[in-house]
């Protein structure tokens, strides 16, 4: 079968309900994603489907053989994953890191869909994305930090 992802198709043998995750990890080797909690709890393993944030250890390939798949690999120019993972970078946001490719993904989707979030807005979207490490002041700053930059554009 084949998935769009990063706007490149990839074919690969797999079962139908092999979850999005295996596919990415153990049989692309895009390791960026992450596996965590394994049941969509946790954010560790977010990435975009059609632009949405979407847990890939919960997904089946057989929901999104025709959908565009976006994770932390993708490096289109015109994106706003660019800006966020600088951001992330010029704020020293990742303590372990091992949750922060799920929150930059679902930083890109809060921000796709609301250019101009406020606090409440960025808290909300992102409280599904857990950090063992505490990050979330860092985390939010660097999402503001984005969203500020492209108010001054
Ligand atoms: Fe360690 Fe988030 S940086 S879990």
């Amino acid at each position: 079968m084949t998935l769009n992802i990063n706007n490149r198709d990839y074919s690969f043998e797999a079962e139908v309900n092999m979850p999005l995750l295996w596919v990415l990890r153990d049989l692309l080797e895009m390791t960026g994603t992450k596996y965590s909690c394994g049941i969509g709890l946790c954010g560790a393993c977010t990435v975009l489907v059609n632009g949405e944030a979407a847990r890939s250890c919960s997904i089946p390939i057989s929901a999104v053989l025709d959908k565009k798949i976006t994770t932390i690999e993708h490096s289109e120019p015109n994106s706003l994953l660019q800006p966020l993972k600088d951001s992330w970078v010029e704020n020293d946001t990742p303590q372990c890191g091992y949750c922060q490719s799920g929150q930059i993904m679902n930083a890109l989707a809060l921000l796709t869909q609301n250019l101009d979030p406020s606090e409440e807005e960025i808290e909300l979207g992102m409280r599904g994305n857990i950090c063992r490490c505490g990050t979330y002041p860092r985390i939010k700053k660097s999402i503001q930090q984005v969203a500020q930059k492209n108010r001054e554009l």
